[in-house]
């Protein structure tokens, strides 16, 4: 059986124009794009400027010998590739499943396009079976954790491997908000957005223009936003 992320995150990478500055997402998916595209740049001589959603996406395209821009040198992204959570049917997201949820705002806000990579088990009808990541100050964590619960989740702090605090790239914590089906996902990330603390919900709503599915017996779909979504 074929990949369906390998194959979504390899297909994507020939959406990639030359002389393209693009974000560069994080995840697994994203890995496979990171390869696909250096393997381009080899062999093809394509010149692109990437600039990475987290310190793990970094180190793996210095690896690879993808150039790197930062903000001081680019004022906007041509396009964005990034994985997602889940995807519903109107293209609204969760994101930060691997924690780099507010770069990736940063970074999708920042571009012209973005195209969004996963395998065909993160589509579902309504978001809210994957826990919904919320990036907060430290301070702010416990207080932040109530006010979220109070609008219908359970909140808990996200825990490394080893046991200690997740901190995310910017230095913040991360609350992974169980809410169950999410029947209006920019009334809850406006909602979020309001309480103190809050840097960042995984909500993402309007943000994606292109779909890249991969399915399992090997298909990939490329799919532009309809104007219903
Ligand atoms: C990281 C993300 C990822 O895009 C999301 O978690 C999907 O990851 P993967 O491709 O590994 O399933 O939002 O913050």
């Amino acid at each position: 059986m074929a990949n369906p992320k390998q194959a979504a995150g390899a297909r994507a990478a020939d959406l990639v124009e030359d002389g393209m500055a693009i974000g560069l997402g994080t995840g697994s998916t994203v890995a496979f794009l990171l390869e696909r595209l250096a393997e381009r740049i080899r062999r093809e001589g394509l010149r692109v400027r990437g600039l990475p959603t987290s310190r793990r996406t970094e180190e793996a395209a210095r690896a690879l010998g993808i150039p790197l821009v930062t903000f001081d040198e680019v004022a906007a992204l041509d396009l964005t590739i990034d994985g997602a959570d889940e995807v519903d049917s109107r293209w609204n997201l969760i994101k930060g499943g691997g924690g780099a949820l507010l770069r990736e705002k940063i970074v999708a806000a920042a571009s012209r396009s973005t195209t969004i990579v996963v395998g065909e088990e993160k589509l579902v009808p309504r978001l809210g079976r994957f826990p919904l990541p919320v990036e907060v100050v430290p301070f702010a964590a416990r207080p932040v954790a109530r006010a979220l619960e109070a609008l219908g989740c359970r909140a808990a702090l996200r825990r490394d491997p080893a046991g200690a605090e997740f901190v995310t790239d910017e230095g913040h914590r991360i609350l992974d908000c169980a809410f169950g089906r999410i029947d209006d996902p920019p009334a809850l990330e406006a909602a979020i957005d309001r309480i103190p603390g809050v840097v960042e919900s995984g909500i993402f709503v309007g943000l994606a223009r292109r779909l890249v599915v991969g399915r399992a017996d090997g298909r990939v779909e490329v799919l532009d936003r309809p104007p219903s979504a």
